[in-house]
């Protein structure tokens, strides 16, 4: 009897998967090639061989990297090394990036940084920088304070909640608060395969400060990359296997109103938002199957998306790099400053390029 309904549990889920399966082939394509899309002026970054995953800018122009991401499924080229948050100028001509030191209680060793906000305070012009991290594969949001004068990151705070089950990006919107994106059911790696690759959606997004934790948006196809608009009305939430951004309206007490979507080519994953014209740029996965199953020979490619006029009817979508992963793999976010680009990746290099 056991056995009889231990089938049905299984044919009933594997039903389940099916059906998934047939809403979501449109968009999902974990296998597609890409032609090369090649910019002129570019070379990769000295001293980043272990991810770049996620990149902010201030408008100064000094860029922050977070590099050494270790997670589930994920290849590392570096599984026994701490990660790390380097620093660039991209004031200098040729700008060489440098590791950040550390200040305070906080557990080096274990240091797997993920997705990365920055923070200024309107009063005093401190810089703090909110990074979701993966201690023992769990999920923290670690404050640091950037102190320039010393270049050292002074660790202020861990945050931890039960909401906060299994975070990839944050935007941070106040001093202790921030909106994280989120898997509410796995951190195990088969699970989340079955999950993001099975089109369930068991992501959402959560408001954190340090008086009310709630959740505020739900039901995405794996919940990644966040970013705000430069005059902080909208938020932007990339779904990674649904290629889709939602934005939407941010509300006074925290709430948000999807308002609409905008469906890209790419697997695209985090976000970053250029303060001068509002563009949207984001790096992306051709080929999420070869990003999650690593063969050297045959590696994950790249591809830069650029999205601009994103709130018209009509926004534009330009392809602006894209590399089989012969230069670059795995790419996961883009930033500009200027004429400068950054490609990041979840666990390759970083890329530098001028711009025209
Ligand atoms: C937040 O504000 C919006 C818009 O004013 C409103 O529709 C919503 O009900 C509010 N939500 C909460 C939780 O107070
Ligand atoms: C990637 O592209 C390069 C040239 O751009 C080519 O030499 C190489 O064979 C390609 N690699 C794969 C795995 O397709």
């Amino acid at each position: 009897m056991a056995g009889l309904l231990k089938t049905v549990l299984i044919g009933a889920f594997l039903a389940f998967l099916g059906e998934r399966l047939l809403h979501f082939n449109y968009r999902f394509s974990p296998f597609r090639e890409i032609e090369s899309i090649e910019l002129p002026n570019c070379h990769l970054l000295q001293g980043i061989e272990c991810g770049s995953e996620d990149i902010e800018i201030l408008p100064n122009g000094l860029a922050f990297i977070t590099s050494g991401l270790k997670y589930p499924g994920l290849h590392s080229f570096g599984p026994d090394k701490p990660g790390e948050i380097f620093l660039l100028d991209l004031n200098q001509d040729n700008p060489q990036p440098s590791s950040l030191r550390f200040i305070g209680e906080f557990d080096h060793a274990s240091f797997s940084p993920h997705g990365l906000s920055l923070y200024t305070d309107e009063m005093d012009d401190a810089v703090y920088l909110f990074v979701v991290n993966h201690p023992q594969y769990k999920s923290t949001v670690e404050i640091f304070k950037y102190e320039e004068e010393e270049n050292v990151l002074v660790h202020l705070k861990t945050v931890k909640h039960p909401s906060l089950y299994n975070v990839n990006d944050v935007i941070a919107v106040g001093p202790e608060s921030f909106y994280a994106s989120n898997d509410f059911y796995f951190t195990n790696h088969i699970m989340r395969t079955v999950e993001l690759f099975g089109g369930l959606k068991w992501t959402n997004v959560v408001y954190y400060s340090p008086s009310e934790v709630r959740e505020v948006a739900t039901g995405f196809y794996f919940a990644n990359g966040l970013a705000m608009s430069a005059d902080k009305r909208f938020i932007y939430l990339s779904a990674v296997t649904g290629k889709e951004i939602t934005v939407f309206e941010k509300h006074e007490n925290f709430s948000l109103s999807a308002i609409k979507a905008v469906y890209l080519e790419t697997h695209q994953d985090n976000l970053f938002v250029d303060p001068v014209n509002g563009d949207v740029w984001t790096g992306g996965h051709p080929n999420l199957w070869k990003l999650f199953n690593y063969n050297a020979e045959d590696p994950p490619g790249s591809e830069v998306v650029r999205i601009q006029n994103i709130h018209s009817d009509d926004p534009v979508v330009t392809t602006v790099y894209a590399n089989n992963g012969s230069v670059l793999q795995g790419s996961s976010c883009a930033a500009v400053w200027k004429n400068k680009l950054l490609v990041g990746t979840v666990f390759h290099k970083a890329l530098y390029c001028q711009l025209e």
